[in-house]
Protein backbone atom coordinates (compact mmCIF):
# COMPACT_ATOMS: atom_id res chain seq x y z
CA UNK A 1 0.00 0.00 0.00
CA UNK A 2 1.49 3.28 -0.69
CA UNK A 3 -1.00 6.09 -0.74
CA UNK A 4 -4.06 5.98 2.01
CA UNK A 5 -7.13 8.27 2.02
CA UNK A 6 -7.71 8.97 5.78
CA UNK A 7 -11.75 10.76 6.62
CA UNK A 8 -12.21 12.71 9.35
CA UNK A 9 -8.49 12.82 9.98
CA UNK A 10 -8.68 16.02 12.12
CA UNK A 11 -10.51 14.97 14.75
CA UNK A 12 -9.37 13.09 17.37
CA UNK A 13 -9.10 9.33 16.91
CA UNK A 14 -8.02 10.63 12.86
CA UNK A 15 -5.30 12.06 13.84
CA UNK A 16 -3.88 9.84 16.47
CA UNK A 17 -4.22 6.97 13.72
CA UNK A 18 -2.69 9.24 10.86
CA UNK A 19 0.29 9.84 13.37
CA UNK A 20 0.85 6.05 14.16
CA UNK A 21 0.75 5.48 10.22
CA UNK A 22 3.18 7.61 9.58
CA UNK A 23 5.31 6.17 12.06
CA UNK A 24 5.09 3.09 11.28
CA UNK A 25 4.97 2.72 7.53
CA UNK A 26 8.20 4.17 5.70
CA UNK A 27 6.94 4.19 2.46
CA UNK A 28 3.17 5.39 3.23
CA UNK A 29 1.73 8.79 2.10
CA UNK A 30 -1.48 9.89 3.55
CA UNK A 31 -4.77 12.31 2.08
CA UNK A 32 -6.47 13.59 5.11
CA UNK A 33 -10.27 14.71 3.76
CA UNK A 34 -12.10 16.63 6.62
CA UNK A 35 -14.71 18.84 6.71
CA UNK A 36 -13.26 20.59 9.82
CA UNK A 37 -16.81 20.44 11.19
CA UNK A 38 -16.32 21.89 15.33
CA UNK A 39 -14.67 18.62 16.04
CA UNK A 40 -11.87 18.99 13.66
CA UNK A 41 -9.10 20.40 14.73
CA UNK A 42 -5.89 20.92 12.41
CA UNK A 43 -3.63 21.69 15.16
CA UNK A 44 -4.21 18.03 16.33
CA UNK A 45 -1.80 17.88 12.94
CA UNK A 46 0.38 20.73 13.40
CA UNK A 47 3.50 18.43 14.10
CA UNK A 48 3.50 16.51 10.52
CA UNK A 49 1.33 19.22 8.47
CA UNK A 50 4.92 19.93 6.74
CA UNK A 51 5.40 16.40 6.14
CA UNK A 52 5.73 15.63 2.44
CA UNK A 53 3.89 12.30 2.75
CA UNK A 54 1.04 14.15 4.52
CA UNK A 55 -1.57 15.87 2.31
CA UNK A 56 -5.23 17.46 3.66
CA UNK A 57 -8.16 18.88 1.39
CA UNK A 58 -10.96 20.33 3.42
CA UNK A 59 -14.15 18.97 2.28
CA UNK A 60 -17.47 16.44 3.05
CA UNK A 61 -17.48 13.12 2.77
CA UNK A 62 -21.05 13.71 1.97
CA UNK A 63 -19.85 15.79 -1.55
CA UNK A 64 -19.25 14.00 -4.33
CA UNK A 65 -17.32 16.14 -6.57
CA UNK A 66 -15.56 16.90 -3.68
CA UNK A 67 -14.47 13.36 -3.35
CA UNK A 68 -14.00 12.44 -7.23
CA UNK A 69 -11.82 15.46 -7.74
CA UNK A 70 -9.48 14.53 -4.01
CA UNK A 71 -9.56 10.95 -4.62
CA UNK A 72 -8.62 11.23 -8.26
CA UNK A 73 -5.54 13.51 -8.12
CA UNK A 74 -3.35 10.01 -7.75
CA UNK A 75 -3.67 6.27 -7.13
CA UNK A 76 -5.44 6.02 -3.96
CA UNK A 77 -5.00 2.00 -2.11
CA UNK A 78 -7.10 2.52 0.52
CA UNK A 79 -9.41 4.55 2.61
CA UNK A 80 -10.29 4.26 6.21
CA UNK A 81 -13.14 6.40 6.96
CA UNK A 82 -13.27 8.12 10.39
CA UNK A 83 -15.46 11.20 9.32
CA UNK A 84 -18.55 11.02 11.88
CA UNK A 85 -20.99 13.14 13.77
CA UNK A 86 -19.85 11.37 16.86
CA UNK A 87 -21.22 13.20 20.19
CA UNK A 88 -24.61 11.15 21.43
CA UNK A 89 -25.40 14.29 23.32
CA UNK A 90 -25.38 16.67 20.60
CA UNK A 91 -27.67 13.72 18.03
CA UNK A 92 -30.19 14.10 20.97
CA UNK A 93 -30.43 17.95 20.25
CA UNK A 94 -30.04 17.33 16.81
CA UNK A 95 -29.87 14.65 14.65
CA UNK A 96 -29.92 16.05 10.89
CA UNK A 97 -25.89 16.49 10.78
CA UNK A 98 -25.45 12.47 12.08
CA UNK A 99 -27.76 11.35 9.29
CA UNK A 100 -26.05 13.41 6.51
CA UNK A 101 -22.77 12.75 7.57
CA UNK A 102 -23.14 9.46 9.40
CA UNK A 103 -25.49 7.59 6.54
CA UNK A 104 -25.27 9.61 3.79
CA UNK A 105 -21.64 10.51 3.91
CA UNK A 106 -20.85 6.56 3.87
CA UNK A 107 -23.08 6.29 1.15
CA UNK A 108 -21.32 8.84 -0.95
CA UNK A 109 -17.84 7.76 0.02
CA UNK A 110 -18.57 3.82 -1.02
CA UNK A 111 -20.00 5.14 -4.17
CA UNK A 112 -16.95 7.34 -5.07
CA UNK A 113 -14.56 4.18 -3.77
CA UNK A 114 -16.14 1.90 -6.31
CA UNK A 115 -16.59 4.23 -8.86
CA UNK A 116 -12.46 4.75 -8.98
CA UNK A 117 -12.30 1.27 -8.11
CA UNK A 118 -10.66 1.38 -4.74
CA UNK A 119 -9.31 -2.06 -3.27
CA UNK A 120 -9.74 -1.31 0.61
CA UNK A 121 -12.04 0.36 2.75
CA UNK A 122 -12.28 -0.19 6.14
CA UNK A 123 -15.76 1.64 8.26
CA UNK A 124 -14.83 2.94 11.80
CA UNK A 125 -17.60 2.38 13.87
CA UNK A 126 -18.45 1.62 17.45
CA UNK A 127 -19.69 -0.43 20.34
CA UNK A 128 -22.83 1.21 20.41
CA UNK A 129 -24.71 -0.16 17.23
CA UNK A 130 -25.30 -2.86 19.60
CA UNK A 131 -27.23 -1.18 22.21
CA UNK A 132 -27.28 -1.68 26.12
CA UNK A 133 -25.78 -4.60 27.90
CA UNK A 134 -27.62 -5.50 31.45
CA UNK A 135 -25.33 -6.31 34.42
CA UNK A 136 -23.69 -9.20 32.46
CA UNK A 137 -22.63 -10.60 29.18
CA UNK A 138 -20.31 -8.72 26.22
CA UNK A 139 -20.74 -7.59 22.72
CA UNK A 140 -19.79 -9.82 20.35
CA UNK A 141 -19.66 -9.19 16.82
CA UNK A 142 -22.81 -11.64 16.33
CA UNK A 143 -24.89 -9.31 18.85
CA UNK A 144 -28.00 -8.09 17.18
CA UNK A 145 -28.14 -4.52 16.37
CA UNK A 146 -30.14 -2.08 18.37
CA UNK A 147 -29.10 1.18 18.83
CA UNK A 148 -31.08 3.92 21.52
CA UNK A 149 -29.40 7.10 20.79
CA UNK A 150 -29.57 8.76 17.21
CA UNK A 151 -25.60 8.83 16.91
CA UNK A 152 -25.88 4.95 17.42
CA UNK A 153 -28.75 4.63 15.04
CA UNK A 154 -26.63 6.74 12.33
CA UNK A 155 -23.79 4.17 12.45
CA UNK A 156 -25.60 1.36 12.21
CA UNK A 157 -27.27 2.51 9.11
CA UNK A 158 -23.66 3.40 8.01
CA UNK A 159 -22.46 0.07 8.94
CA UNK A 160 -25.61 -1.81 7.28
CA UNK A 161 -24.49 0.42 3.79
CA UNK A 162 -21.17 -0.94 4.13
CA UNK A 163 -22.56 -4.66 4.71
CA UNK A 164 -25.02 -4.51 1.55
CA UNK A 165 -22.28 -2.90 -0.46
CA UNK A 166 -20.33 -5.65 0.28
CA UNK A 167 -23.01 -7.96 -0.24
CA UNK A 168 -24.27 -6.86 -3.45
CA UNK A 169 -21.25 -5.41 -4.91
CA UNK A 170 -18.57 -7.34 -3.40
CA UNK A 171 -17.37 -4.11 -2.15
CA UNK A 172 -14.10 -4.81 -0.59
CA UNK A 173 -14.72 -3.45 3.10
CA UNK A 174 -14.46 -4.42 6.37
CA UNK A 175 -15.84 -2.85 9.88
CA UNK A 176 -14.61 -1.99 13.39
CA UNK A 177 -16.56 -1.79 16.09
CA UNK A 178 -14.91 -0.19 19.33
CA UNK A 179 -15.30 0.70 23.03
CA UNK A 180 -14.85 4.20 24.31
CA UNK A 181 -11.69 6.12 23.28
CA UNK A 182 -9.39 8.25 25.79
CA UNK A 183 -6.30 9.83 25.12
CA UNK A 184 -4.61 12.66 23.50
CA UNK A 185 -6.19 15.71 21.45
CA UNK A 186 -9.74 14.26 22.12
CA UNK A 187 -12.46 17.17 22.05
CA UNK A 188 -13.62 18.92 25.56
CA UNK A 189 -16.58 17.63 25.51
CA UNK A 190 -16.54 13.64 25.81
CA UNK A 191 -16.20 12.56 29.54
CA UNK A 192 -12.61 12.26 29.94
CA UNK A 193 -11.53 15.51 28.68
CA UNK A 194 -14.36 17.40 29.97
CA UNK A 195 -13.71 16.71 33.73
CA UNK A 196 -10.12 16.73 33.60
CA UNK A 197 -10.41 20.62 32.19
CA UNK A 198 -13.23 21.25 34.49
CA UNK A 199 -11.22 19.99 36.97
CA UNK A 200 -7.97 21.90 36.39
CA UNK A 201 -10.42 25.01 36.03
CA UNK A 202 -11.89 24.73 39.22
CA UNK A 203 -15.23 23.87 37.71
CA UNK A 204 -17.93 21.10 38.57
CA UNK A 205 -17.85 18.17 36.83
CA UNK A 206 -21.44 17.05 35.76
CA UNK A 207 -22.34 13.07 36.45
CA UNK A 208 -25.39 12.06 34.74
CA UNK A 209 -27.53 10.52 37.08
CA UNK A 210 -25.98 8.55 39.61
CA UNK A 211 -23.24 8.07 37.74
CA UNK A 212 -23.95 4.40 37.79
CA UNK A 213 -23.85 3.47 34.08
CA UNK A 214 -20.80 1.31 32.43
CA UNK A 215 -18.55 2.06 29.66
CA UNK A 216 -15.48 -0.28 28.58
CA UNK A 217 -12.57 2.66 27.93
CA UNK A 218 -9.32 1.60 25.79
CA UNK A 219 -6.64 4.23 25.01
CA UNK A 220 -6.87 5.77 21.33
CA UNK A 221 -3.20 4.14 20.44
CA UNK A 222 -4.60 0.36 20.98
CA UNK A 223 -7.45 1.47 18.88
CA UNK A 224 -5.72 2.81 15.90
CA UNK A 225 -3.76 -0.54 16.12
CA UNK A 226 -6.60 -2.41 15.74
CA UNK A 227 -7.86 -0.31 12.63
CA UNK A 228 -4.35 -0.86 11.15
CA UNK A 229 -4.84 -4.38 11.68
CA UNK A 230 -8.10 -4.65 9.85
CA UNK A 231 -6.87 -2.37 7.21
CA UNK A 232 -3.81 -4.49 6.58
CA UNK A 233 -5.43 -8.23 7.72
CA UNK A 234 -9.22 -8.02 8.18
CA UNK A 235 -11.29 -10.17 5.90
CA UNK A 236 -13.49 -8.36 3.50
CA UNK A 237 -17.33 -8.29 4.67
CA UNK A 238 -16.24 -9.28 8.44
CA UNK A 239 -16.69 -6.96 11.26
CA UNK A 240 -13.98 -7.05 14.34
CA UNK A 241 -15.12 -6.03 17.84
CA UNK A 242 -12.39 -3.63 20.31
CA UNK A 243 -12.12 -2.72 23.54
CA UNK A 244 -10.13 -2.79 26.39
CA UNK A 245 -11.31 -5.13 28.89
CA UNK A 246 -11.69 -2.10 31.42
CA UNK A 247 -15.56 -1.58 32.82
CA UNK A 248 -16.20 1.28 34.91
CA UNK A 249 -18.95 3.19 36.42
CA UNK A 250 -19.04 6.51 35.54
CA UNK A 251 -19.00 7.55 39.14
CA UNK A 252 -15.39 5.76 39.70
CA UNK A 253 -13.89 7.09 36.59
CA UNK A 254 -15.10 11.08 38.12
CA UNK A 255 -13.27 9.60 41.38
CA UNK A 256 -10.38 8.29 39.78
CA UNK A 257 -9.82 11.67 37.53
CA UNK A 258 -10.11 13.85 40.95
CA UNK A 259 -7.88 11.76 43.24
CA UNK A 260 -5.21 11.97 40.31
CA UNK A 261 -6.04 15.61 39.55
CA UNK A 262 -4.97 16.09 43.39
CA UNK A 263 -8.77 17.60 43.10
CA UNK A 264 -12.01 17.42 45.77
CA UNK A 265 -14.71 15.83 45.23
CA UNK A 266 -16.89 18.47 46.29
CA UNK A 267 -16.43 19.34 42.88
CA UNK A 268 -19.20 16.33 41.53
CA UNK A 269 -22.47 17.28 41.01
CA UNK A 270 -24.98 15.17 39.84
CA UNK A 271 -27.26 16.61 36.75
CA UNK A 272 -30.00 15.15 35.25
CA UNK A 273 -29.72 11.66 33.32
CA UNK A 274 -29.21 11.23 29.78
CA UNK A 275 -32.41 10.84 27.81
CA UNK A 276 -32.17 7.26 26.79
CA UNK A 277 -29.20 6.48 28.31
CA UNK A 278 -27.54 3.16 27.67
CA UNK A 279 -26.56 1.12 30.83
CA UNK A 280 -23.15 -0.58 29.94
CA UNK A 281 -21.25 -1.46 26.93
CA UNK A 282 -18.00 -3.93 26.98
CA UNK A 283 -16.59 -5.81 24.01
CA UNK A 284 -15.48 -9.58 23.64
CA UNK A 285 -12.46 -9.07 21.34
CA UNK A 286 -11.41 -12.42 20.97
CA UNK A 287 -11.81 -11.97 17.27
CA UNK A 288 -9.50 -9.52 16.66
CA UNK A 289 -7.15 -11.39 19.27
CA UNK A 290 -7.50 -14.66 17.04
CA UNK A 291 -7.80 -13.21 13.58
CA UNK A 292 -5.93 -9.68 13.17
CA UNK A 293 -3.03 -11.33 16.27
CA UNK A 294 -4.06 -7.70 18.11
CA UNK A 295 -4.88 -7.33 21.19
CA UNK A 296 -5.16 -3.86 23.93
CA UNK A 297 -1.71 -3.15 25.35
CA UNK A 298 -1.94 0.40 27.64
CA UNK A 299 -3.46 -0.70 31.23
CA UNK A 300 -5.97 2.31 32.42
CA UNK A 301 -3.70 3.14 34.64
CA UNK A 302 -0.79 4.23 32.64
CA UNK A 303 -3.04 5.00 29.59
CA UNK A 304 -4.94 7.67 32.25
CA UNK A 305 -1.47 8.95 33.94
CA UNK A 306 -0.26 9.64 30.37
CA UNK A 307 -3.43 11.10 29.10
CA UNK A 308 -3.58 13.81 32.17
CA UNK A 309 0.25 14.36 31.92
CA UNK A 310 -0.77 15.23 28.14
CA UNK A 311 -3.55 17.90 28.99
CA UNK A 312 -1.69 19.68 31.93
CA UNK A 313 1.34 19.95 29.71
CA UNK A 314 -0.97 20.72 26.44
CA UNK A 315 -3.46 23.66 27.84
CA UNK A 316 -2.94 26.11 25.35
CA UNK A 317 -4.81 23.19 22.91
CA UNK A 318 -7.38 23.27 25.40
CA UNK A 319 -8.01 26.87 25.91
CA UNK A 320 -8.02 27.35 22.13
CA UNK A 321 -10.83 24.80 21.61
CA UNK A 322 -12.57 26.85 24.63
CA UNK A 323 -11.77 30.09 23.29
CA UNK A 324 -13.02 29.23 19.95
CA UNK A 325 -9.55 30.03 18.78
CA UNK A 326 -8.57 27.06 16.84
CA UNK A 327 -11.46 27.40 14.36
CA UNK A 328 -9.23 30.29 12.79
CA UNK A 329 -6.13 27.72 12.35
CA UNK A 330 -6.98 26.73 8.79
CA UNK A 331 -7.30 30.31 7.97
CA UNK A 332 -4.26 31.16 9.25
CA UNK A 333 -1.80 28.12 7.94
CA UNK A 334 -3.76 28.09 4.49
CA UNK A 335 -5.30 31.19 4.03
CA UNK A 336 -8.77 29.50 3.08
CA UNK A 337 -11.98 29.93 4.76
CA UNK A 338 -14.05 29.00 7.72
P1 LIG B 1 -14.38 13.38 16.32
O1 LIG B 1 -15.73 13.97 16.49
O2 LIG B 1 -13.27 13.77 17.25
O3 LIG B 1 -13.84 13.63 14.83
C1 LIG B 1 -14.65 13.51 13.71
C2 LIG B 1 -13.91 14.15 12.54
O4 LIG B 1 -14.72 13.98 11.36
C3 LIG B 1 -13.70 15.65 12.68
O5 LIG B 1 -12.39 15.99 12.28
C4 LIG B 1 -14.72 16.27 11.74
O6 LIG B 1 -14.34 17.54 11.22
C5 LIG B 1 -14.81 15.21 10.65
N1 LIG B 1 -16.08 15.23 9.93
C6 LIG B 1 -17.33 15.31 10.46
N2 LIG B 1 -18.25 15.32 9.46
C7 LIG B 1 -17.56 15.23 8.30
C8 LIG B 1 -17.94 15.17 6.93
N3 LIG B 1 -19.23 15.21 6.58
N4 LIG B 1 -16.98 15.06 5.99
C9 LIG B 1 -15.66 15.04 6.34
N5 LIG B 1 -15.24 15.11 7.61
C10 LIG B 1 -16.18 15.18 8.58
O7 LIG B 1 -14.62 11.79 16.37
P2 LIG B 1 -13.69 10.63 16.92
O8 LIG B 1 -13.92 10.46 18.36
O9 LIG B 1 -12.31 10.85 16.41
O10 LIG B 1 -14.35 9.38 16.18
C11 LIG B 1 -13.90 8.97 14.90
C12 LIG B 1 -14.71 7.76 14.46
O11 LIG B 1 -14.58 6.71 15.43
C13 LIG B 1 -16.21 8.05 14.35
O12 LIG B 1 -16.69 7.38 13.21
C14 LIG B 1 -16.80 7.43 15.61
O13 LIG B 1 -18.12 6.99 15.38
C15 LIG B 1 -15.85 6.27 15.85
N6 LIG B 1 -15.71 5.84 17.25
C16 LIG B 1 -15.41 6.75 18.23
C17 LIG B 1 -15.24 6.32 19.56
C18 LIG B 1 -14.87 7.26 20.65
O14 LIG B 1 -14.82 6.85 21.82
N7 LIG B 1 -14.57 8.53 20.37
C19 LIG B 1 -15.39 4.96 19.86
C20 LIG B 1 -15.69 4.06 18.82
C21 LIG B 1 -15.84 4.52 17.53
P1 LIG C 1 -19.35 10.24 26.41
O1 LIG C 1 -17.92 10.59 26.70
O2 LIG C 1 -20.26 11.28 25.85
O3 LIG C 1 -19.34 8.93 25.49
P2 LIG C 1 -20.57 7.94 25.07
O4 LIG C 1 -21.85 8.62 25.35
O5 LIG C 1 -20.31 7.77 23.60
O6 LIG C 1 -20.35 6.68 25.87
O7 LIG C 1 -20.01 9.72 27.76
C1 LIG C 1 -19.43 8.63 28.47
C2 LIG C 1 -20.31 8.38 29.69
O8 LIG C 1 -20.23 9.50 30.56
C3 LIG C 1 -21.79 8.22 29.34
O9 LIG C 1 -22.35 7.22 30.19
C4 LIG C 1 -22.39 9.59 29.66
C5 LIG C 1 -21.51 10.09 30.81
N1 LIG C 1 -21.32 11.56 30.86
C6 LIG C 1 -21.57 12.23 32.07
O10 LIG C 1 -21.98 11.64 33.08
N2 LIG C 1 -21.37 13.58 32.08
C7 LIG C 1 -20.94 14.28 30.99
O11 LIG C 1 -20.79 15.53 31.04
C8 LIG C 1 -20.67 13.56 29.78
C9 LIG C 1 -20.19 14.29 28.54
C10 LIG C 1 -20.86 12.19 29.77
Amino acid sequence: MKVLCVTGGCGFIGSNFIRLMLAGHPGLSILNLDKLTYAGNPENLADIENNSRYAFARGDIADRAFLEEALSRGPVDAVVNFAAESHVDRSILDSGPFVRTNVVGTQVLMDVCRELKIGRFVQVSTDEVYGSLGPDGLFTEDTPLAPNSPYSASKTAGDLLVRAYHHTFGFPAVITRCSNNYGPYQFPEKIIPLFISNALAGQSLPVYGQGLNVRDWIHVEDHCRGVEAALLKGRAGEVYNFGGRCELTNIELTRTLLRLLGKPESLIRHVTDRPGHDLRYAIDCSKAERELGWSPRISFADGLKSTIDWYLGHGEWVEHIRSGEYAKYYEQQYGGRL
